[in-house]
């Protein structure tokens, strides 16, 4: 059992959108954190704001070895939870260059450090992708890894490297791989902040296809409190699904938010679809239910609409977001 009374917990990636919900409750729950963040385009302090003065920060590449074992050196941390990776599929189609070089050099560099260091417990943040899609039934922890993305490959490689270090060395890894997430603080790139944001202001909505694909949603509260429940009771060696179980199709979710925003389904827009775009993921998540005791608290409809009240409040933070990307996007065709 790692309690707060063990040590210190080192999250990498905890400047972004996962990472930062679990920080905040680690601080609560009276763990000392420290965070390791590269603070890429996707890294933002201002979601550790809360907690600033609670938590030490290192800008550091997880792929730099050296750097790494500094910050070891100096901090001691007993844990890791692993979040810190390139995490956007349609940027992985694009050019995976980075992804490569984070998810899976850099997390070997992490594992190689932790190891080393002889730490306690590693939380590694996997994801449903790593399965491939699956069209009727749910992904078990002991099937087999059939990514279909560049993202999804670089995860399931991330995987086998933590799994070969746990086999090979008896690291004290734990896998966790939670389905999708979304909740306040949310990169403008991903489905829901984008369908959030071009409802508010009117512009064409845009959906894959015809926006049937299926995905599990998991509200960032409920999988925080996972992670937290994985790195103080879960068992070394052993992977954990965490999904929420409430499969919607893309278009239904859509419908709702236009919904709760009062704004007309003429605003559907549907686009060409993804490149190998994944059909349906699905956990089973009755492992960490059942052995942990987990459970989720939020619904997707009560989340949904916490969730768009939040971006509703922080538009000027989601605004200077779509304007970097809009210039990020703007070079992407014209180098093109
Ligand atoms: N968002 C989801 O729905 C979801 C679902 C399942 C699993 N996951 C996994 O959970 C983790 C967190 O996802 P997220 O959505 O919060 O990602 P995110 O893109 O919001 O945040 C990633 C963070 O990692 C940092 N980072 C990137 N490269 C780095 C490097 N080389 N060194 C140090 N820091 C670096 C970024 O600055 C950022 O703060 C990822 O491993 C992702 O694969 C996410």
């Amino acid at each position: 059992m790692f309690r707060k009374s063990s040590g210190k917990v080192l999250v990498t990636g905890a400047a972004g959108f996962i990472g930062s919900e679990f920080v905040r409750q680690a601080v609560a729950r009276g763990y000392s954190v420290v965070v390791v963040d590269k603070l890429t385009y996707a890294g933002d302090l201002a979601r550790l704001k809360s907690v600033a003065d609670d938590v030490a920060f290192y800008k550091v590449d997880i792929a730099d070895g050296k750097k790494l074992e500094e910050v070891f050196k100096k901090e001691k941390p007993r844990a890791v939870v692993h979040f810190a990776a390139e995490s956007h599929v349609d940027r992985s189609i694009l050019d995976d260059t980075e992804f490569i070089k984070t998810n899976i050099v850099g997390t070997q560099a992490l594992v190689n450090v932790a190891r080393k260091a002889g730490v306690e417990k590693f939380v590694h943040l996997s994801t449903d992708e790593v399965y491939g899609e699956i069209e009727r039934g749910k992904f078990k922890e002991a099937f087999p890894l059939k990514p279909r993305s560049p993202y999804s490959a670089s995860k399931a490689s991330a995987d086998l490297l933590v799994q070969a270090a746990a086999h090979t060395f008896d690291f004290p890894a734990v896998i966790v791989r939670p389905s999708n997430n979304y909740g306040p603080w949310q990169y403008p790139e991903k489905f829901i902040p984008v369908i959030i944001y071009k409802a508010l202001n009117y512009q064409p909505v845009p959906v894959y296809a015809q926006g049937l694909n299926v995905r599990e949603w998991l509200h960032i509260s409920d999988c925080a409190a996972a992670i937290l429940k994985v790195l103080e009771q879960g068992k070394v060696g052993d992977i954990y699904n965490i999904g929420s179980g409430d499969e919607r199709k893309n278009i239904d979710l859509v419908r709702i938010i236009l919904k709760m925003l009062g704004r007309p389904e003429t605003l559907i827009s549907f686009v060409k679809d993804r490149l190998g775009h994944d059909w349906r993921y699905a956990l089973d998540s009755r492992k960490i239910r059942e052995d942990l005791a987990w459970s989720p608290k939020i619904g997707v409809e009560q989340g949904m609409a916490r969730t768009v009240a939040w971006y509703c409040e922080h538009l000027p933070w989601v605004k200077g977001k779509v304007v970097a990307l809009e210039r990020y996007w703007k070079k992407v065709y014209r180098s093109a």
